[in-house]
């Protein structure tokens, strides 16, 4: 029996219409997750809910404690993740409103726990990553996108810098440079460490603003809030519109 977790980014520490059951605090080997790993239902669906930087938005994302969170999911009997993601956007596809299904990323991140094979247990692994993103998993929301008629930008790099602050326009001209589409603070070692713990994984990303350099605006938290807003709709509606991963 497959299991949905969402972890939910900026702009969701709680989930719209999710029917709570259960709420359970966990402690894992590594620490405690960002908050209580909640079950319950979405849209007639058993999904696992955990708002990635705590229900009221207080950790930062180099302070996530990402290991206890994917640890914690795998532990409630969790196989497959929907990360929601708040990003920038760099390519022209990817402007304010849109979403992105990442198929690939770049890890600029650095100094965060990012393995659990990180030589305490005695053996060392290194997973295969050259599709970090599960493609099955992407396919579904693909096909969802299409059945409920919401754009989606269907593949696209991301590029996981260390944050909190923003970045520089030098430094988004190099990420483009690199092929960056859309540019987060939370895709890693999220996804990576999914992949060690043999859980399916794929990211939503939500462009909330024009990336630095490139926004007409100045980007606050207001502006990333407002704009999440919308994406968060459409996002909410590529899950009610999924199908079921039992099918
Ligand atoms: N950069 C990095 N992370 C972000 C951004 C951004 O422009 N917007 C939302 N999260």
């Amino acid at each position: 029996m497959r299991k949905l977790a969402i972890i939910g980014g900026s702009g969701f520490g709680k989930l719209p219409g999710f029917d709570l059951e259960s709420a359970h605090q966990f402690e894992t080997p590594y620490g405690s997750p960002s908050g209580e790993i909640k079950t319950g239902h979405l849209f007639g669906r058993d999904i696992v809910f955990l708002p990635r930087h705590g229900e009221g938005h207080t950790i930062p994302p180099h302070k996530i404690n990402y290991r206890a969170n994917v640890w914690a999911l795998k532990e409630t009997g969790v196989t497959d993740v929907m990360a929601f993601a708040a990003v920038g956007g760099i390519t022209e596809p990817c402007q304010s409103g849109a979403l992105v299904l990442p198929d690939q990323l770049i890890d600029y991140t650095w100094g965060r726990e990012s393995t659990y094979y990180d030589g305490s247990g005695g053996n060392v692994e290194h997973i295969d990553f050259s599709e970090p993103y599960t493609e099955w998993l992407r396919s579904m929301v693909i096909e969802s996108s299409k059945a409920c008629g919401i754009s989606l930008v269907e593949k696209g790099v991301y590029g996981v810098t260390q944050g909190p602050r923003l970045e520089t326009p030098a430094e988004i001209n190099r990420m483009e440079k690199d092929g960056v589409d859309v540019v987060g603070m939370t895709g890693m070692p999220e996804a990576s460490l999914a992949r060690e713990a043999g859980l399916n994984y794929v990211c939503l990303a939500m462009v909330v603003n024009a990336a630095a350099g490139r926004s007409p605006v100045e980007i606050t938290m207001d502006l990333i809030l407002e704009n999440l807003k919308v994406a968060s709709d459409s996002a909410l509606e590529l899950i009610r519109h999924m199908k079921d991963l039992n099918e």
